[in-house]
């Protein structure tokens, strides 16, 4: 009995030493992981520039490549009796503004981007808010005028919202030289059909609304290259166009453009920006691209009114900005989300 604390007694310089060998160690790690995030590390690239590792990629194509809509050849253009029409529609889809902008050679009607900045190689782009459904689904009847719109005047809607301009005539050289090659476009398009891969891509919807906080980070890291800081873009030396298009501000689309609507803008970039990404190979995430959207589209842009849009407001989309509406949410959730209430609502 009395030699049982003898034994403690001896053990104690072993037990000393364990303790002071953990103290190092503690030591150690904490004083490494305190230099790993104190800052003196250089900071992370831009997940852009990264290569792709394998075990983690990047991306993930947003559909399915096979049968995805391909436009035709366009050498076989030279067989259409009105090739040249066909031609200079294509020459005014993919730089409007030579023709038709604030400098335009022929008018003066438009804010100075072109077709192409958001229908991207002419419309001919798989998800890159291409012209393969122009043919086949217009005339169509439409909620934004409540009336049957032929390819005209929806090409003359783009020209009032997206390129804050004025319309053409419809017995206009230029809107039958469009007209012209939007129908050769979509020649091998069945009447009524939208083929896979037509207009943008339509992303899942987010349990939350969108933040243009994080967006603007997201535009920082991801966007700023080229459409710089205070998101004017860069344009042509000789003043044509734009090398990169603006995003906001008095030169951009106007409120009643299909961008400032969310699902259209994060639509366009997930699929599309920054520029190289393609559906294939996307760069940004679902909930990136819903927040760069809530970012840009926060900015100021022309504001225009068309009095005669929606004359039934129960046919607005769930994220058009502006009120009244058919349902009890507000502006605010009706532009930035979250969607599910609202869309669930609309069910019943
Ligand atoms: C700032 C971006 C932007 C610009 C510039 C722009 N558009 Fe659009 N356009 C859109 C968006 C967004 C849509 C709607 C896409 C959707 O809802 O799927 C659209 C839709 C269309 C459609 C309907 C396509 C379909 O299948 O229903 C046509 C036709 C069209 N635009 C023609 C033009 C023409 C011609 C020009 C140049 C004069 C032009 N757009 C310039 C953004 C733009
Ligand atoms: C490497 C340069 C580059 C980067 C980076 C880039 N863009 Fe673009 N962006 C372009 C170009 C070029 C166009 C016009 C495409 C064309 O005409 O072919 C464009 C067009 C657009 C358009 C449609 C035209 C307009 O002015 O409204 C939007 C919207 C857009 N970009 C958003 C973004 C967003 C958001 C990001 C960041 C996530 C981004 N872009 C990053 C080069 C870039």
């Amino acid at each position: 009995m009395n030699q049982r604390p003898k034994p403690l007694v001896e053990l104690l310089p072993l037990v000393t030493g364990l303790l002071l060998a953990i103290c190092v160690l503690v030591g150690i790690v904490g004083l490494t992981l305190y230099l790993d995030f104190s800052g003196e590390r250089p900071q992370h690239e831009p997940l852009a520039e990264l290569p792709a590792k394998p075990d983690m990629p990047i991306s993930k194509a947003l559909m399915d490549p096979a049968g995805m809509w391909q436009a035709p050849d366009w050498a076989s253009v030279e067989k259409e009796p009105n090739a040249d029409e066909i031609k200079y529609g294509r020459e005014l889809i993919a730089n409007t503004s030579e023709y038709l902008g604030p400098n335009g050679k022929v008018k003066k009607i438009s804010n100075g981007l072109n077709c192409q900045n958001c229908h991207l190689q002419a419309g001919t782009v798989p998800l890159g808010n291409n012209y393969s459904a122009a043919k086949s689904t217009y005339p169509k009847v439409r909620g934004r005028s409540g009336n049957s719109e032929d390819i005209r005047l929806r090409i003359n809607g783009c020209f009032q919202r997206s390129l804050n301009g004025e319309v053409l005539a419809n017995d206009s050289k230029e809107m039958i030289a469009m007209v012209a090659y939007m129908n050769w476009l979509g020649q091998d398009v069945a009447q009524g059909e939208k083929p896979k891969g037509a207009g943008l891509y339509e992303l899942p919807l987010l349990d939350r609304a969108a933040d243009y906080i994080k967006g603007k980070t997201i535009y920082e890291r991801q966007c700023v290259t080229c459409h710089m800081v205070d998101g004017q873009g860069v344009m042509k030396a000789d003043s044509t166009g734009y090398t990169y298009p603006p995003l906001w501000g008095e030169h951009s689309y106007n409120q009643g453009a299909g961008l400032f609507r969310m699902s259209r803008f994060a639509g366009y970039v997930r699929a599309n920006m920054p520029f190289g990404a393609t559906y294939e190979n996307p760069i940004l995430t679902d909930e990136e691209a819903w927040d760069v959207a809530a970012y840009v589209n926060s900015l100021d842009r022309p504001a225009r009114d068309f009095p005669n849009d929606w004359p039934d407001i129960s046919k607005k989309p769930m994220d058009h900005p502006f009120g009244p509406y058919s349902d009890e949410f507000s502006e605010e959730q009706h532009k930035f989300g979250p969607y599910q209430p609202i869309k669930a609502a609309a069910k019943k």
